[in-house]
């Protein structure tokens, strides 16, 4: 990684982990196996994000759409994330990260739970980087929600309707505490979020990669962390040129 980038490293880099299907069909196989070889690129990039010092990553793992998916597919992701949940856990606890799961937690089955929380509590006093799961996550849900809450707290009378700011609004959010991102990475050369982040990527810079998922490699994920490192952020101002 270039200097520049250690020097302006993003606090938070999201990623639309995409093409696990299309991977397996390239090679004739079943999609299944392409989940396999997304979760073995799963955890190489979490552990290059620690290498760099990274503070906050978030993986979308399974959104609120993807249950539409065949139920053997949903099944076998199911599978998978409790594999990673189970057994990653450990090196998470040694490399001093803290995980954290988004989303709707009142569809995933028993135990599935039981493992995001005995993981969630035992990562929470960590302070390296901060790991946050997507799971069952969709963006739209996660505003509404927020706007639920703080429509009852009007009619219970604990808030006034004119206090409602964007902090206030954004602190009923899921991940309220966790800055938001900076870049948006999305792989499989598609351009959209799928419901992903929408609050929050306000004024994130997107990096849409046309390698497919299982492709991914440690490089790629340096080269983007680089390439944010070069953009000019404005968040609607005019940014002064600087006189030589
Ligand atoms: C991403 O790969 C993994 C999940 C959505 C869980 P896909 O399964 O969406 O792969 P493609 O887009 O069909 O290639
Ligand atoms: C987005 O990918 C969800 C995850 C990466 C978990 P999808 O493959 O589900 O998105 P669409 O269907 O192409 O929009
Ligand atoms: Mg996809």
């Amino acid at each position: 990684m270039t200097n520049e980038a250690q020097s302006r490293l993003p606090r938070h880099v999201a990623i639309i982990m995409d093409g696990n299907g299309r991977w397996a069909k390239k090679r004739l196989m079943p999609r299944a196996a392409g989940h396999v070889a997304g979760v073995s690129t799963v955890r190489m990039i979490v552990r290059a994000a620690n290498d760099i010092g990274l503070k906050n990553l978030t993986l979308y793992a399974f959104s609120s759409e993807n249950w539409k998916r065949p139920v053997t597919e949903v099944s076998h992701l199911m599978t998978l994330f409790r594999a990673y949940v189970r057994d990653d856990v450990t090196e998470l606890v040694r490399n001093n990260a803290r995980l954290r799961f988004i989303g709707n937690r009142s569809r995933a089955s028993a135990d599935i739970l039981a493992l995001m929380e005995e993981s969630e509590r035992r990562t929470e006093a960590n302070t390296g980087l901060n790991l946050t799961l997507a799971f069952d996550y969709g963006s739209q849900e996660e505003i509404v929600a927020a706007a639920r809450e703080l429509a009852l707290a009007a009619a219970r009378g604990e808030l006034n309707p004119d206090d409602i700011t964007k902090e206030l609004f954004a602190a009923r959010l899921s991940t309220a505490g966790t800055p938001d991102p900076d870049l948006v990475i999305r792989t499989s050369g598609e351009y959209r979020l799928s419901n992903f982040l929408l609050w929050q990527s306000a004024y994130a810079e997107f990096l849409f990669v046309d390698k497919l998922w299982p492709d991914f490699t440690r490089e790629d994920f340096l080269n983007a962390v680089n390439s944010y490192a070069r953009r000019e952020r404005r968040f609607g101002a005019v940014v002064e040129e600087t006189v030589a």
